[in-house]
């Protein structure tokens, strides 16, 4: 073989070699994978707030299983079905979305991001799937509304002690076009999560210098938290007493299916239950009115050890019919795991850790990384499962395993 020095130029030109990324980028571009997003997560936010939304409730199993059950799914393909054209868009109550994918609520989003709700809201509207605000969000309903005005927004709910108080908020909520109340119900009592008690991320704080040495380490998200308005629940800001106060009156454990149907009666749009773990919790929720269901966990940050909704999910279909609005989350971090939830059952699901890392990683363009990695996931295995459109999902394309190691 001829060799020569002088083609080291053009050989380097052909492999399009570039020492260094371009100025500006966002620091989220380059992620390829949600485990990308995480890495990025952790390494530009404080380990306080990192935890608060990585971490789960007690020994964190739940958290494990949701994520190992996903890990052990079998996707099994059909062949030769003609899939140059795949259509990952589907309807849920009546508006179509370009993916089945929604953002779950998240309490406290302004301590990942200072941009919080706004970047989450606007990066779903770009994206043409539905935001879900909290009720313990740091942007107000109508802030966030006003973030993304032509984006299909839905209101999580915690039914409050003073019911007038949630009343309220749903008069706003459907005031600022919010279309769907997604009521939680697996907060009669908030669990313990050990890593925020550990860095003193309890209500009133409880900050030792380790923390506080932690965040120095990232100026860029110091200089955010210090130069923008106070986290606060924006929602209810002008209630009396101070955040814990607030906090204290978030939860009712004394809420039945009677408050249910009260929700009903109150709330003139899609209705949707979030946080059912079995199937006779689904019937008596469609049997109270609700227009759907999340099966959901809280992505194992309350009851620990609870089942896993992707195991859960074939039972609850077969017990409900194939009509029912079933959305799942919990352990969803690819697009495959969007797939496998399709086939064992679902019709929809939300993501709440998998926003969030794009968050922490990269404001609004982060979250927009974490949705467009999912977009090429999800095409890309429907293409090589042999499904051209979400109806034609069903269960002989999934084989669930364990959520055991
Ligand atoms: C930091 C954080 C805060 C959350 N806050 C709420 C909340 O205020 N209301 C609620 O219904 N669910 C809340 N959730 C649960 C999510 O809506 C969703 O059920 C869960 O994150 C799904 O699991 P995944 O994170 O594995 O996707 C929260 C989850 C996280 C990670």
């Amino acid at each position: 073989m001829k060799r020569s020095l002088t083609r080291i130029p053009a050989a380097l030109a052909q492999l399009n070699f570039k020492p260094f990324p371009k100025p500006g980028k966002n620091p989220a571009a380059g992620a390829l994978t949600m485990d990308d997003l995480r890495l990025l997560a952790r390494r530009r936010t404080p380990t306080a707030a990192f935890d608060y939304a990585d971490g789960g409730s007690y020994s964190e199993e739940t958290l494990d299983r949701n994520y190992r059950a996903y890990r052990n799914v079998e996707l099994v393909p059909g062949i030769l079905r003609d899939v140059s054209l795949v259509d990952p868009g589907t309807t849920v109550a009546g508006t179509k979305f370009s993916l089945p994918v929604g953002i779950a609520p998240t309490g406290l989003t302004r301590l990942m991001h200072a941009d919080g709700e706004r970047a989450g809201a606007a990066a779903a509207a770009k994206y043409n799937i539905p935001f879900t605000l909290a009720t313990m969000g740091t942007m107000s309903i109508e802030e966030t509304a006003a973030a993304a005005p032509l984006g299909t927004r839905w209101f999580q709910l915690y039914l409050r002690q003073d019911r007038a108080l949630s009343l309220e908020m749903m008069r706003r909520a459907r005031a600022a076009g919010y279309d769907a109340l997604v009521l939680t119900v697996d907060t009669a009592v908030t669990s313990t999560r050990v890593r925020d008690a550990r860095n003193g991320m309890t209500l009133p704080p409880t900050l030792g210098v380790r923390t506080m040495l932690d965040a120095l380490r990232r100026p860029g998200w110091c200089l955010d938290f210090l130069t923008t308005p106070p986290l606060e629940f924006a929602n209810f800001a002008d209630d009396p007493g101070n955040v814990s106060a607030q906090f204290n009156t978030m939860f009712d454990a004394s809420l039945s299916f009677v408050d249910l149907g009260w929700v009903r009666e109150a709330w003139p749009g899609t209705l949707i239950v979030k946080g059912v773990q079995g199937p006779e919790d689904a019937l008596e929720c469609f049997g109270h009115g609700a227009d759907g269901v999340v099966v959901s966990n809280h992505g194992g940050r309350q009851l620990d050890r609870a089942p896993v909704p992707l195991m859960q999910l074939p039972a609850i279909r077969a017990a409900v019919g194939p009509e029912k609005l079933l959305i799942a989350d919990s352990g969803i971090m690819s697009g495959g795991d969007v797939v496998a939830a399709l086939a064992a059952g679902a019709n929809f699901t939300l993501i709440g850790r998998a926003y969030l890392y794009g968050l922490m990683a990269g404001g609004q363009a982060g979250v927009e990384r974490t949705l467009e990695i999912l977009e090429r996931e999800i095409r890309q295995t429907m293409a090589l499962l042999g499904v051209r459109t979400l109806d034609e999902f069903g269960p002989r394309h999934v084989r669930l395993g364990t959520a055991d190691a």
